[in-house]
């Protein structure tokens, strides 16, 4: 199976063990054992101390899946299956639902597992087009110019990354009902959801309000614990009943200690969530402030989700732009190339704003030799 390079990973990984300022994270500033202890009356250490290291709850504990589903409005334990991460959520539910010859409809710029994993799988692919001077959000005739008879799947990331696109109520609802009349799914990853820093609610989930919608998710992001590397899926209980078979294949579980662990974090979502909110916030001012200063660089700030997509007004390719920065002030950013996009760079409004701040004005004093 012929697979492209997963450009942003591959450039995360040998790019940013050796920076000294982070500005392109996406997990919201990592948590640690003893931050999630202060969380809880429950006494975490004794606990895990004492656990069995079997393979614990093979397709995940009651108690997790009741801790997952409080995040949604509507569905059942069995509408739930577990996954390593959301990258293995996402990869389960294309690899059990696709076939060669399938045709999927996805975003671009998006994370590109969405659109090059069905590709490697032999599945036709078509792109809606993401337009910055459209704030970055499709239109439903976008959509529409792309259906074909054979669509299977509409595979969606909401808030995106790197754009921070998140569609509203009604036009989630718009293209549920163009799925409707292909009978496709819909699949959405909804990794960045919850730290909407303009309603300060949790935003609607497809899952709610389709009955072919799946939607993954996992605790790396706005829970900011990836380190346990604990996804899932939610969606039709036949569709999760299909990947439980596939899933057998791939992880058998996540472990008693992730499942754990993972109860903890996701009964004191209110809490977690509320801390990333505040961080989120204050670096989307901060970056507002910054850019009003900083004529050589733009942006459409998302209302939702950690990244958003600078555009820099600067002659030079976004990978040797990235090199050249890093090597000179420690900065660190994910080039638009490894989205397919040039002239950007993905930034995350994840880690405390004095750090941030400081990036900032050094990334400005840098940019001084291009005015
Ligand atoms: C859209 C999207 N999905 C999935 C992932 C992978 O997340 P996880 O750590 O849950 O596997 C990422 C990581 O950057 C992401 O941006």
């Amino acid at each position: 199976m012929k697979i492209n390079e997963f450009d942003v990973e591959t450039w995360m990984t040998e790019h940013e063990t050796h920076c000294q300022y982070n500005l392109t994270e996406t997990c919201v500033s990592s948590l640690s054992l003893n931050d999630l202890q202060k969380y809880t009356d429950e006494d975490i250490t004794s606990t895990i101390m004492n656990i069995t290291m079997d393979y614990g709850p093979i397709v995940g504990s009651s108690r997790l899946k009741k801790a997952i589903l409080s995040l949604y409005e509507t569905g059942h334990e069995e509408n739930i299956t577990m996954a390593h991460g959301a990258i293995n959520a996402n990869e389960l539910v294309i690899i059990s639902l696709l076939e060669p010859g399938d045709h999927i409809v996805s975003l671009f710029p998006s994370y590109q597992q969405m659109y090059d994993f069905p590709r490697s799988l032999g599945c036709e692919v078509s792109l809606v087009v993401l337009d910055e001077e459209k704030n970055w959000m499709p239109s439903i005739e976008d959509f529409q110019k792309v259906m074909k008879s054979n669509t299977k799947m509409i595979c969606l990331n909401s808030p995106n990354n790197p754009t921070g696109t998140c569609f509203s109520l009604d036009f989630m609802k718009e293209l549920i009902d163009l799925a409707q009349q292909y009978d496709c799914y819909i699949l959405c990853d909804e990794i960045y959801r919850g730290v909407n820093t303009v309603t300060k609610q949790l935003s609607p989930s497809f899952s709610d309000y389709y009955d072919k919608a799946i939607v993954t998710q996992s605790l790396s992001k706005v829970f900011s614990f990836a380190g346990l590397r604990l996804g899932w899926i939610k969606g039709p209980s036949d569709v999760i009943q299909t990947i439980d078979l596939r899933r057998d294949y791939h992880i058998i579980s996540n472990g008693p200690l992730d499942d754990y662990l993972g109860c903890i974090v996701l009964e004191n979502k209110d809490k977690i969530i509320e801390r990333s909110l505040n961080i989120c916030e204050k670096n989307k001012e901060l970056l507002k402030e910054w850019l009003e200063n900083e004529p050589l660089v733009s942006c459409v700030i998302p209302d939702e989700g950690t990244v958003c997509f600078l555009k820099y007004h600067v002659n030079m390719p976004s990978k040797e732009f990235c090199l050249k920065l890093q090597e000179e002030t420690g900065i660190f950013f994910v080039p638009g190339s490894a989205f397919g996009v040039e002239n950007h760079l993905r930034f995350g409004f994840t880690h405390d704003y004095e750090y941030v701040k400081e990036g900032l004005t050094t990334f400005s004093k840098w940019l001084n030799q291009f005015r």
